[in-house]
């Protein structure tokens, strides 16, 4: 291995598969926002699942797990996708969660209240993911839509069963 090799740096490659540069660099960009949104949700998510208490206590947990498993799978293909199209992901936690929408949990909450949270930001995330979808349609980046067609399934699955837990 040469010495430039070790030195090497993720850095924005020149693409060239006929997506246009301009949507590529947006779709990165709105990419990030999702990342970190899946990011924020993935910790909210996580510390319910430790911090549940009462009656619901098991659906909730057992139900949390899974979401958190898929979540944080979910951050891989994100940022994979992101350097895909030829940029770098945010580089700290800090910048990652600096770009989402979502906020985090600071206080304790009842089993209803962490669901009630919980189905607010699956939406959140629905909705501006939607919205990404439809701009890399635009685009002609099918893979960057399929991708965020699966986040939605994902998403409004989620929002379903969270809801019937306390219906
Ligand atoms: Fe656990």
């Amino acid at each position: 291995m040469t010495t430039s090799a070790l030195k090497s740096k993720p850095t924005k490659a020149a693409v060239n598969t006929g997506l246009d540069a301009s949507a590529r660099k947006e779709i990165c960009s709105e990419l990030g926002q999702v990342l970190g949104d899946t990011y924020m949700l993935l910790v909210k998510t996580h510390v319910y699942h430790w911090n549940v208490v009462g009656p619901l206590f098991i659906p909730i947990h057992e139900l949390t797990e899974e979401h958190y498993k898929d979540l944080f799978a979910a951050t891989d293909v994100l940022a994979e996708r992101i350097r895909a199209l030829g940029f770098v992901t945010p580089l700290s936690f800090a910048s990652m969660v600096e770009r989402a929408d979502l906020t985090e949990a600071t206080s304790a909450a009842s089993a209803e209240d962490m669901v009630e949270t919980l189905v607010a930001d699956h939406e959140a995330i629905v909705r501006s993911v939607r919205d990404i979808a439809i701009k890399a349609e635009k685009a002609d980046d099918f893979v960057t839509h399929d991708l965020l067609v699966g986040r939605l399934t994902f998403h409004e699955k989620a929002i379903w069963m969270l809801r019937a837990i306390v219906s």
